[in-house]
């Protein structure tokens, strides 16, 4: 298994550009189950769970090509409607799979994601909400089974503002019969992204991103000749990577709208922050300063972005309180920070970060995606060799990461 090895303490310094969003192209190739075509998709970045995406559209019958950041995927034919246990278990969003093959054939049989290192992440929502619409469901033994010779419009109301459940209900209607009115919706960028994916293929939908979208049906939609947007998440780590360093980096091809709530809180900590359009200019503080934070659906502080402030935080003059409020066990990093020589205690859903004036390297594991980034972060900011474990979870979320901090002056490498 591969590791990081990390020479820390190194004030990063030059220029690195965004790759295309991990979260926003995953829906986009699940949309293009609703075509019948050759779907093109630009700017989609080189990750494992963009091949893992490639390989389920593939089984179910598409043609996958990928040269560079384009996606290609055949959608004339559609012959199996199964999203098979080895696929969801590798990726949950491979969920993504069961409003576009719904619509498109009138069943799908998908494998029920279990909890992860994160929390319980029950689909519940993507099923009531295709209940709604008219699709028969059936639960057993680890599959969800639905049918429906034709999906209806109806008004469908979230308790929980869920991403991929949006992304699924959205993707369903857009060939339902009749208008679909989806409320308390997920606003992420990522959701408007897909809509105007949709909307490009010919779907008929408006106030993505507004709480409320309304998706009139169409009869067919084009096939998709797109590019995905900037990845925000990955644009916060590097800004959090500048402000732990005390750097001095200059972020490319970003969406500087889409990282405001990060931006803002960074901000408060001393992190000083300047640009907009697609490229940023991020200058790090002698020390920052403690602030909390708690994580919200968009537009308030990301979850994906939870773990690398914390990292930030650790090393911060004063105590800083971090709510996480979107997942239930999103802290896993947290042990492994305590062997750099961070000092936080967990009370509930808050993690308490006194702030130590260094971090010390150390062997670590990395726990999940978002873990790992904020393990790389916490690895900069600490003095003297950080090795970390079990990176493939990064590899299924950061393009290309060790070569992007190697060009701002980071001693990293790849243990093999
Ligand atoms: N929830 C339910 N029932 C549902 C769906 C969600 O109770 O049917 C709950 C979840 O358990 C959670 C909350 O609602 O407590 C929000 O979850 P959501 O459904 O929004 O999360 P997701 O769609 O599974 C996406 C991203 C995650 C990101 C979250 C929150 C993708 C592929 N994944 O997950 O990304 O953390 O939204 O913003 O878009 C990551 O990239 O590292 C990652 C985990």
């Amino acid at each position: 298994m591969d590791k990081i090895e990390i020479e820390g303490g190194v004030m990063l310094e030059g220029e690195i550009s965004i790759s295309g969003a991990k979260n926003a192209a995953l829906p986009v190739m699940a949309a293009s189950i609703l075509s019948s075509g050759e779907n093109r998709i630009f700017n989609v970045p080189d990750l494992r769970d963009i091949m893992t995406m490639g390989k389920l559209l593939a089984h179910l019958g598409l043609g996958f090509h990928k040269e560079g950041n384009e996606v290609i995927l055949d959608s004339n034919t559609v012959d199996s409607v199964e999203a098979p246990y080895d696929f969801v278990k590798t990726m949950r969003a491979s969920v993504l799979v069961l409003g576009p093959l719904l619509a498109r054939t009138g069943r799908a049989k998908v494998s029920l994601p279990g909890g992860c290192a994160i929390g319980a992440r029950p689909i519940n929502l993507h099923i009531m909400g295709l209940e709604k619409m008219g699709a028969e469901i059936k639960l057993y033994e680890g599959y969800i089974e639905a049918r429906a010779e034709k999906l209806k419009g109806t008004k469908i109301y979230f308790d929980i503002p869920t991403v991929t459940g949006t992304e699924n209900l959205m993707m369903a209607a857009t060939l339902a019969e009749g208008e679909t009115v989806l409320e308390n919706t997920a606003c992420e960028p990522e959701i408007v992204d897909l809509a105007n994916a949709l909307i490009s293929m010919g779907a008929d939908i408006q106030g993505a991103g507004t709480g409320e979208i309304k998706i009139k049906g169409v009869s067919s939609l084009r096939p998709l000749n797109y590019k995905v947007i900037p990845d925000r998440i990955e644009t916060g780590t590097f800004m959090t990577v500048a402000a732990i360093t005390g750097g001095h980096i200059t972020i490319r091809e970003c969406n500087t709208e889409h990282v405001e709530a990060i931006a803002n809180k960074l901000r408060s900590t001393g992190v000083k922050i300047s640009g907009d359009g697609d490229s940023l200019s991020v200058d790090g503080p002698d020390r920052p300063v403690s602030q909390d934070v708690r994580t919200m659906p968009h537009p308030g502080f990301p979850t994906d972005m939870q773990a690398q402030f914390m990292a930030l935080m650790t090393i911060a003059d004063g105590t800083s309180l971090i709510t996480e409020n979107i997942f239930e066990n999103r802290f896993m990093h947290v042990a492994e920070m305590k062997r750099l020589g961070a000092d936080i205690t967990i009370e509930g859903a808050t993690a308490k970060v006194k702030g130590v004036k260094s971090l010390k390297g150390a062997p670590v594991m990395a726990t999940d995606l978002r873990a790992s980034a904020s393990l790389i972060v916490a690895g900069l900011g600490a003095y003297g060799t950080t090795i970390i474990d079990r990176v493939y979870h990064l590899d299924r979320g950061y393009e290309r990461i060790e070569e992007k901090l190697k060009l701002l002056g980071a001693r990293i490498r790849r243990i093999r």
